[in-house]
């Protein structure tokens, strides 16, 4: 195939999938007449006629690989972001979250705080605003505040720290006037802001962490919000694993709403705020290394290349798998819930009643099937 031919069908599917291995990234088929025209636009830059070429460059393992992956990746992500999104989670976190941090972490006077896709930097740095005027003693703290991202080109415009009015649509007029320095038709954001925020190229899939000779552990909060709509399920699955470990006992995990649905969440403790869920890592450190196998365990309920709608994996009988998808769905529903909500269909038991059993009834089939 040339730059300009288009992909076949068989080829496309295989550049799919390297992307989802790579990135957690699911192009759907709408969008894969799209990708068809990233993928020539990259083979032209780079002067190959052959996409048998340009897939083996992104297979292989060397110093060119990563170099077209960074700008591949440039072309694959959506960067939408904007500061504050989510008036709802932002005052779950200015209400709640935050000051429960800030009063815990009185003594030593730290806390650190991942924004995991963190896009142009709107994200962490709203949450600098919000510690800035939550913590009257800043000066005294050791804060972290840590934006992560793939896309090398967002973090260069995280960096830089300046923004077009499209990045204000939930803003509040006050906080705008207060933080930024309007210069021409863009916002510059206050030096004081700006340096309480760091920022990291990572590809959540790919790259290990927690990391113990980096920032990215022990993290008291963890902001993933608007990522996982653009992944596949068994890739969402290795990074909430990944999350999970990256978290101080009872640090708290917030994601986009129901980013989280159909997933195996048993080592958090699942927290129901009229504004949002959050999810919180348990805090009996004995049993962290067991809850986190527990998690990579259960991910093999949905193994890398089970589609939703196959069960063939789940051991011989196909009915245990979909009895088994069925029975976490129901568990998911249930763990929305205020634990003593009772569910008159179901015999009066409260929520936390029925989850008890239904985590019963799975761990038994989980050793049934190993
Ligand atoms: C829609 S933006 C979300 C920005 C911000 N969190 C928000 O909600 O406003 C999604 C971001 O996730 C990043 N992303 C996608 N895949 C990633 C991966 N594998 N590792 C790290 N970041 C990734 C993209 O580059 C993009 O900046």
């Amino acid at each position: 195939m040339s730059p300009t031919e288009p992909l076949s069908a068989e080829r496309r599917e295989a550049f799919v999938r390297l992307i989802a291995k790579h990135t957690g990234i699911e192009i759907r088929a709408r969008d894969q007449a799209n990708l068809s025209t990233k993928i020539s636009s990259r083979m032209k830059a780079l002067k190959l006629d052959s996409s048998t070429a340009y897939y083996q460059l992104l297979e292989s393992s060397n110093a060119d690989s990563h170099q077209e992956w960074l700008d591949l990746v440039t072309l694959l992500t959506n960067g939408e972001s904007y500061f504050f999104r989510d008036t709802e989670q932002f005052s779950l976190l200015r209400n709640q979250i935050l000051p429960e941090l800030i009063q815990q972490n009185q003594d030593s006077k730290t806390i650190r705080i991942c924004s995991a896709g963190c896009s142009s930097g709107e994200e962490p740095y709203s949450i600098a605003i919000l510690l800035k005027e939550l913590i009257p003693d800043l000066e005294q703290w050791n804060l972290l505040i840590l934006g992560v991202d793939i896309n090398q080109l967002a973090l260069e415009k995280a960096k830089k720290a300046i923004y077009s009015p499209w990045s204000f649509r939930n803003v509040d007029p006050d906080v705008k006037q207060q933080y930024f320095q309007l210069i021409h038709d863009r916002y510059k954001l206050d030096q004081s802001i700006k340096e309480m925020v760091n920022f990291q190229i990572l590809n959540l899939i790919k790259d290990e962490f927690p990391q113990q000779d980096s920032e990215l552990r022990d993290m008291d909060l963890i902001i993933c919000r608007n990522v996982f709509i653009y992944f596949e399920r068994a890739a969402i699955a290795k990074v909430i694993s990944k999350f999970h470990r990256t978290l101080k006992p009872l640090g708290y995990l917030l994601t986009g709403h129901a980013e989280l649905s159909n997933q195996n969440l048993n080592p958090f403790q699942i927290k129901v705020f009229t504004e949002s869920l959050i999810y919180q890592r348990t805090a009996n450190d004995s049993t962290t290394a067991s809850l986190s196998s527990t998690l990579d365990e259960q991910q093999s309920y949905y193994p890398e290349n089970l589609s939703s709608d196959t069960d063939d994996d789940l051991g011989d009988n196909p009915h245990v798998g979909r009895s088994i998808r069925m029975q976490q769905i129901a568990l998911n529903l249930l763990r929305q819930l205020p634990p003593d909500t009772t569910i008159q269909k179901l015999g009066n038991l409260t929520a936390a009643e029925l989850i008890l059993q239904l985590e019963t009834e799975l761990k038994s089939l989980d050793q049934e099937l190993s």
